[in-house]
């Protein structure tokens, strides 16, 4: 359905994030004919553009990251929507221009997307709020990591929250807009089957891995300062956690789930200095191959002599409630890894009592594969009988849903599903201020403890599956991951 008339405004809407998933996304969603005619979209950098370069600098990097070839005709309508403003956070000039142009709209549904750096959301808001642009309609959307540890998020949440209600702050994590993390909600609440085994007494652990092929790209200066552990594991991977430990809301409104997360955020063990050496890895690829194709390693990537800032990062986590008491929840994600592949792994305990002879072969225990990305699915490895005469023997086999081949469709990149949600000011699938804080308050003794016990960053090369201390660190608990399949 068509959202509201609304005017999109893009701090940094020249940049990457800019070019390669928000202006597609609200493209995708103007051919499924959500977006009214007459809603603009408004790009504020500090470039000196006019509408008219805007739009051909879209046409040139934006186009790339369509889905499929888009018909040329649409997209050239969706280029006369797009406005430029030049602007500098820092500075007084500029924002008059901003207030003329969103003038003529006051009642419209106004969405201040900040894809800056986190240090400007504060300043931003605060100028927004002078030149008398928040009005009642108006939203902001803040792109994660929000700060660098808890005190830069709670002062970013304090400033921000100085100018906008709560419920008009929207943080994003892209994760959650995924389809396939939306469906862990559909397979957790939708289904009555897996709901009385969702526990300690039933699961012997879960992993979660997000793991990349690609490095850093050309977001060196930004990764270098930031590392695996604050720009995935502290919002996506954590928020991933919540999703499969939570307990099952009263209902799917916002405050109700982020209820829940919260929660499991709340519960999760801090992990002390002492013993982050046995709990943590760090790690930063080197060069290798990956696809059969030679890539550099980390730092040759960033130009700099050396660096030590972490591309992968594993660590076992521990949600102390009822539920989840004494499970272990292995994270593991990281740059320049074997393959691209986002997996959660519920690991059930194996059958109390093994009857069948030892010719029969090993009983694997029951896993169920939450498969988030590529070849999004659900498999349910089970035990089954080789089929033939030749006696009981065991043999584990897959019971598999491709997501592809049973409902056939395109997933809208997640990016298409929030900027939408934005608009209709549902908050649902974004974290809210206690959320955030209490991720950080979690991830940052992490941080700090890496730094005062000098945790070693350790190499492994592109096209690995990370450093080899990684796979010791699930194998000490007699596991092992399993990325195999
Ligand atoms: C972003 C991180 O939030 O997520 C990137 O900043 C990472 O470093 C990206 O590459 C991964 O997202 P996706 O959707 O490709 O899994």
């Amino acid at each position: 359905r068509q959202v509201e008339c609304f005017d999109f405004v893009i701090f940094g809407g020249t940049g990457d994030l800019s070019m390669r998933k928000l202006l597609p996304s609200l493209f995708q969603r103007d051919l499924a004919g959500q977006i009214p005619a007459g809603a603009r979209i408004i790009g504020v950098s500090r470039s000196p553009l006019n509408a008219a370069a805007f739009r051909a600098m879209a046409d040139e990097q934006a186009r790339p990251h369509l889905h499929g070839t888009p018909d040329p005709a649409a997209w050239a309508a969706f280029l006369t929507r797009l406005e430029h403003v030049r602007l500098d956070a820092l500075s007084e000039d500029g924002w008059p221009v901003l207030a003329d142009l969103l003038a003529p709209a006051p009642e419209r549904i106004r969405a201040y997307y900040l894809a800056t750096a986190p240090g400007l959301f504060g300043i931003i808001c605060q100028r927004l709020h002078q030149a008398g642009l928040v009005t009642p309609q108006a939203r902001v959307v803040l792109e994660k990591p929000l700060g660098h540890d808890l005190a830069s998020a709670r002062a970013i949440n304090a400033a921000v929250g100085a100018v906008f209600a709560e419920h008009q702050i929207f943080r994003i994590d892209h994760y959650l807009g995924k389809e396939t993390v939306q469906n862990l909600l559909a397979l957790r609440f939708a289904n009555s089957l897996f709901e009385p085994l969702w526990n300690a007494r039933h699961i012997d652990h879960v992993q979660i891995s997000v793991a990349e092929t690609v490095g850093v790209e050309k977001r060196g200066e930004f990764y270098d300062q930031t590392g695996a552990l604050r720009d995935m594991v502290q919002n996506h991977l954590l928020q991933l956690l919540c999703l499969v430990a939570m307990e099952p809301p009263s209902h799917m409104t916002q405050d109700a789930v982020r209820d829940e997360k919260l929660k499991i955020l709340r519960a999760l063990r801090p992990i002390s200095a002492a013993e982050l050496a046995q709990v943590t890895v760090r790690g930063q690829y080197r060069p290798g191959a990956i696809d059969g194709q030679a890539v550099d390693g980390y730092v040759e990537d960033l130009g700099h002599d050396t660096s030590e800032t972490e591309t992968f990062v594993a660590l076992k986590a521990e949600v102390c409630n009822w539920r989840w008491a004494g499970v272990p929840f292995y994270l593991r994600t990281g740059k320049r890894l074997a393959r691209r592949t986002s997996e959660i792994i519920i690991q059930f305990r194996p059958p109390p009592h093994n009857i069948f002879p030892a010719d029969s072969g090993p009983v694997q225990p029951n896993r169920l594969v939450v498969r988030l990305q590529p070849d999004e699915g659900i498999t349910l490895h089970l035990m089954g009988k080789d089929p033939g005469p030749g006696g009981l023997r065991l043999r584990p086999a897959p019971l598999n849903l491709s997501f592809a081949e049973t409902y056939g469709t395109h997933y809208p990149d997640a990016y298409e599903r929030l900027l939408l949600d934005v608009v209709r000011g549902n908050s649902t699938l974004f974290m809210r201020r206690d959320e955030v804080e209490a991720a950080w308050q979690w991830a940052e003794p992490v941080l700090t403890g890496w730094a005062a016990t000098h945790q070693p960053v350790r190499p492994y090369a592109a096209g690995t599956w990370g450093p080899s201390a990684a796979v010791a660190l699930i194998e000490r608990d007699g596991r092992t991951w399993q990325d195999d399949d």
